[in-house]
Formats: C-alpha cells, sequence, structure tokens
C-alpha cells in the first residue's frame, strides 16, 4: 500500500534499511534505454534521498545521460534486510553546484581521473 507521502516513507526506510547495516543502504541499480537499441543497467552511488527527491551523481557526457534526460530510465532500490523495493521514474533536474562540488570531492582519486 502507498504512503500517502511516498518520498518521505522511501526516506525513512533508507534510514531503516542504514540501521540494518543493509550492503544496499548507498546504492541503486540504473535501467536506460536507447531511442531505438539496447538496454542498459548500471549500478550507482545513491548519493542523495530527500524531499527534492533522489541525487545520482552521472556525467554529462556518459552514454547514459540522453536516456535519463529523455525519461527512458528507470531507478531501482531494493533493501532486502527491510524487505523493500522501490522503482524510481520522473524528472531530472540538476543538482545544485555545491552538491555537485562536495559529492564530486568524495569520489575515491582514481575514479576521477580523466584521461
Ligand atoms: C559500486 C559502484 C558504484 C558506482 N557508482 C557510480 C556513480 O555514482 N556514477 C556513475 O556514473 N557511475 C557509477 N558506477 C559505474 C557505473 O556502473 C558504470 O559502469 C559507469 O557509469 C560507466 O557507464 P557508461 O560509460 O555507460 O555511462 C558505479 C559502479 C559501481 C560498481
Amino acid at each position: 500500500m502507498l504512503a500517502a507521502d511516498p518520498v518521505a516513507e522511501l526516506v525513512a526506510d533508507r534510514e531503516r534499511a542504514r540501521a540494518a547495516a543493509d550492503p544496499f543502504t548507498d546504492l541503486c541499480i540504473l535501467a536506460t534505454a536507447e531511442a531505438s537499441g539496447p538496454v542498459g543497467v548500471r549500478t550507482l552511488v545513491l548519493r542523495d534521498t530527500g524531499p527534492a527527491g533522489v541525487g545520482l551523481l552521472v556525467s554529462g557526457t556518459s552514454p547514459k545521460w540522453a536516456p535519463l534526460e529523455d525519461g527512458r530510465a528507470e531507478c531501482l532500490l531494493v533493501w532486502l534486510t527491510i524487505r523493500r523495493q522501490y522503482r524510481l521514474r520522473g524528472r531530472l533536474v540538476p543538482m545544485p553546484e555545491p552538491l555537485v562540488a562536495r559529492y564530486w570531492g568524495q569520489k575515491v582519486h582514481e575514479s576521477v581521473l580523466v584521461p
């Protein structure tokens, strides 16, 4: 059954999952579909969950960007420790620049190196 405020429920569930040491607390699975072509599925870090939505760090040069912008994407959150999953679709809005800078700074050194 859906709660009156599903986003608030998601945020509360993520905290329950974290308290239960769920290994997927900070991860999500992003599925994207090309306009005509293959489907892609990727693991991403789940940065933010809050009233503004779900925050992901995705490069604008990545092949997953266009499907995300066009709404050909779904994000799966699954927390087996608390027997919950969420399937998310929605509008893409840019994350505020200070947050992007903060999350970028948290990435492990090797993964921020640009060839
Ligand atoms: C544990 C884990 C976390 C990841 N987190 C991210 C992430 O936050 N953002 C991201 O763009 N890719 C992340 N990746 C890498 C993606 O799964 C994917 O391989 C990468 O984005 C390249 O895909 P693309 O070139 O098709 O865009 C992560 C991979 C793993 C295994």
